[in-house]
């Protein structure tokens, strides 16, 4: 029998990705499309990093200990993530068309995909992923995730 994670630390470290990638938007004033691009830019980073650590790193290793267990919820996931990627896209390709108030509505649709997106995730998900790994395996995905680039 393996020792389980107890902790909510993969909960956690998500949520807190979570809390600085709307800090990130937030900061971002789409009235000024020249400072909107290079922000937008560096938040598309640190999401698609978010999104790669979970669909390379969270969810395979959960997968790994139950198999077919949670393989609904993480389709579901799947698809938002293409979703929230597309409004992204589109929203960037405004902005590099130096509309601001286009790519502002774009986000705005894509803040709308990522609030459940991402309740759904804090609520459901990853105590399911932090139920089901042990201390050890938590503990590895967490150094891997925290020893990647800022
Ligand atoms: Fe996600
Ligand atoms: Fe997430």
């Amino acid at each position: 029998m393996t020792e389980k994670n107890t902790k909510s630390a993969l909960a956690e470290f998500f949520a807190h990705d979570h809390d600085a990638l709307d800090v990130h938007l937030d900061l971002i004033d789409f009235d000024d499309p020249s400072s909107a691009l290079p922000a937008l830019s560096e938040f598309h980073r640190r999401l698609e990093r978010h999104i790669v650590w979970e669909e390379d790193v969270l969810f395979p290793a959960a997968r790994r200990v139950a198999p077919g267990y949670i393989d609904g919820p993480i389709d579901v996931m799947r698809r938002e993530h293409r979703e929230i990627r597309a409004r992204k896209a589109e929203a960037l390709e405004r902005l590099r068309g130096g509309d601001g108030a286009g790519a502002r509505e774009r986000i705005g649709v894509m803040r709308a995909v990522m609030r459940e997106h991402t309740a759904k995730e804090e609520r459901v998900l990853y105590p399911l992923c932090d139920q089901l790994l042990s201390d050890a395996e938590a503990g590895r995905i967490l150094r891997l995730l925290e020893s990647s680039p800022a």
